[in-house]
């Protein structure tokens, strides 16, 4: 492995997710691994242009790998998105002796190390950190796992009430553009129907599925609703309209929020953050640089970051058909 880079700055940007933590330790061993310099830059691009450093050794990092959320923090900067901001990032970078740059983060944080990096011919390698699993060159993000158990607890629990009260729920679960937290949430909680940004089922006939489902004999319904679904109403919109269409149903609504960002990482997670690490820390030291590091058929594999950016991650169609299977 050639060692042209000596130093490393990590950080994270963008929403934290569960498993930044344990990406942070493997890229902060990695480098100790390799007798690499590792500098832990607080803030993402923020802390960079201020010059919020603080070196980690293999030490530093204990304990953490269970923890949620981010130990160098996170944030979205203005500053970063401006010409004289990364410049003045790029000053500070050199000046600490930084040679290249892991950034744990989504598409946003990806575009403004790939600007950066292109800007001033820095050495940047992605790890994706987001629960909404919406970076495409990997089948998983980091974090992604953590959420769809934390969604499937949740709604679990939701179940109880429900089908102690005879009622029908919306739950809103997080996912920004793109259903498959609610997909894979909807159908490992065993969901009625489920509504994504992908697959418009249309009002008409998400009645007509409860009221097939109310006549089969079911008593209570979930029905899972992606954030950034299409169907033209929001969550308490649709509790209105099935209020207004159908008697059958007492009807609630619950929004889980950002309980779905936080909490221990799953063991998932926990895993590939560690693979993650390892391959951008070992993937700079061999001179590669403007890629992410991703899961591809359970390998480690590099996609360019500005293809990672710019493709669409795909929901699984196959789990549409077995929904509908299930709640037959
Ligand atoms: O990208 C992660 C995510 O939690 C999305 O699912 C959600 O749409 C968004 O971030 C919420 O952002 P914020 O924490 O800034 O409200």
């Amino acid at each position: 492995m050639s060692k042209n880079i000596k130093k490393i700055g990590v950080l994270t940007s963008g929403g934290d997710s569960p498993g930044m933590n344990a990406a942070i330790r493997s890229v902060v061993r990695t480098c100790a691994y390799h007798n690499v310099e590792c500098v832990g830059i607080y803030r993402g691009y923020q802390g960079i242009i201020e010059g919020d450093f603080k070196p980690m050794d293999a030490r530093s990092v204990k304990g953490i790998i269970n923890k949620g959320g981010t130990v160098l923090k996170s944030a979205r900067s203005k500053d970063f998105m401006t010409k004289e901001g990364r410049k003045l990032a790029h000053e500070k970078l050199i000046e600490a002796g930084i040679q290249g740059l892991v950034l744990i983060g989504g598409d946003g944080t990806f575009t403004g190390g790939m600007v950066f990096s292109k800007e001033f011919g820095f050495p940047v390698m992605g790890i994706p950190g987001t629960i909404d699993n919406d970076i495409y060159g990997t089948t998983h993000t980091l974090g992604f796992d953590t959420a769809l158990n934390t969604v499937v607890d949740c709604i679990d629990k939701i179940r109880d009430t429900a089908s102690s009260h005879n009622r029908l729920f919306f739950v809103e679960v997080m996912g920004r553009d793109v259903g498959h937290i609610a997909l894979n949430a909807g159908v490992g909680a065993g969901a009625e129907e489920i509504l994504i940004p992908e697959e418009d089922l249309g009002l008409e006939r998400l009645l007509e599925s409860l009221k097939r489902s109310k006549q089969s004999g079911k008593s209570s319904s979930i029905v899972v609703v992606a954030e950034g679904d299409k169907i033209g109403k929001n969550v308490f919109e649709l509790k209105d309209y099935v209020d207004a269409n159908m008697s059958e149903y007492e009807v609630r609504v619950s929004v889980l929020g950002h309980m779905q960002r936080g909490g221990s990482p799953s063991c998932f997670d926990r895993v590939l953050a560690s693979r993650m690490g390892v391959k951008a820390v070992e993937s700079l030291l061999e001179g590669k640089t403007n890629y992410m590091v991703g899961l591809i058929n359970d390998e480690m594999a590099l996609t360019p970051i500005d293809k990672a950016v710019k493709g669409k991650s795909k929901i699984n169609k196959e789990l549409l058909r077995v929904s509908d299977i299930m709640t037959t």
